[in-house]
């Protein structure tokens, strides 16, 4: 068992760690992109699909910890990485160069991780932590994008997760080793496609919303 303490509190194991909890993350995103599809199917195909997902009950309940879980390991280890990162920095001062697998996407990791849980948190007080009585879900979610506020936060939002994505899927395959000259530039490239149908494909649902307002 000392072993596995060890791997983990390693550099190693926290990117380990950051590898598979993202990994997860992408997976509930995609499922949570498709459910949020049928909004394109107006009032009662959304409501429809979420009441199929609460009819889960205890398995809902399970996954929500689970996923409570991932994202508490993948935040505070991510920071963790960050500060040992800054320590170890030989100098604060140094001219940042965009080159050397530096992008813009990896030198913002940070940054965008914590707007993206700021953004988690409002979301969720958006649309989860409401009072649904007397309403239904399709409307709270239509209500709230007929402000132009929420659709502008969600859509910088979403261009942040796109973001985060692009840079989180290219680094999860470095972690594990998977970074052959020969499979890296797919990699990259399947980075891009993911990040863009998150980021478009969420993106767009605010704004479509603004305009049937
Ligand atoms: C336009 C974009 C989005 C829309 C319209 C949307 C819509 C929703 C709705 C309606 C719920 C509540 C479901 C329910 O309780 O019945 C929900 C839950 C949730 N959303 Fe989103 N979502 C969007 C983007 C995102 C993004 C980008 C993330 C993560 C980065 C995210 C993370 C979550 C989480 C963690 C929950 C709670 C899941 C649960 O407890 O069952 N959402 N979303």
């Amino acid at each position: 068992m000392n072993w596995l303490f060890r791997t983990l509190g390693a550099s190693i194991g926290k990117k380990l760690m950051m590898a598979l909890t993202g990994l997860s993350f992408i997976g509930f995103l995609l499922a949570h992109l498709a459910g949020n599809l049928t909004i394109y199917g107006g009032n009662d195909l959304f409501n429809a699909y979420a009441e199929h997902l609460h009819a889960l009950g205890p398995v809902l309940t399970v996954m929500e910890w689970g996923l409570l879980t991932l994202a508490m390991v993948h935040v505070i280890t991510g920071l963790t990485l960050f500060y040992q990162n800054l320590q170890a920095r030989p100098s604060r001062y140094q001219v940042t160069k965009w080159n050397g697998g530096r992008t813009a996407g990896s030198a913002t990791m940070p940054y965008t991780g914590i707007i993206i849980l700021a953004f988690v948190v409002i979301h969720l007080f958006n649309f989860h932590f409401v009072n649904k009585e007397g309403t239904t879900i399709f409307q709270i979610v239509t209500e709230t994008f007929a402000n132009p506020l929420y659709v502008m936060m969600y859509a910088a939002a979403m261009v942040i997760v796109g973001l985060h994505v692009s840079h989180g899927f290219w680094s999860l395959f470095q972690t594990v080793g998977a970074n052959h000259p020969k499979y890296m530039p797919a990699i990259q490239i399947l980075g891009l496609f993911l990040s863009l149908v998150l980021g478009m494909g969420f993106g767009f649902i605010p704004v479509y919303l603004s305009f049937m307002a």
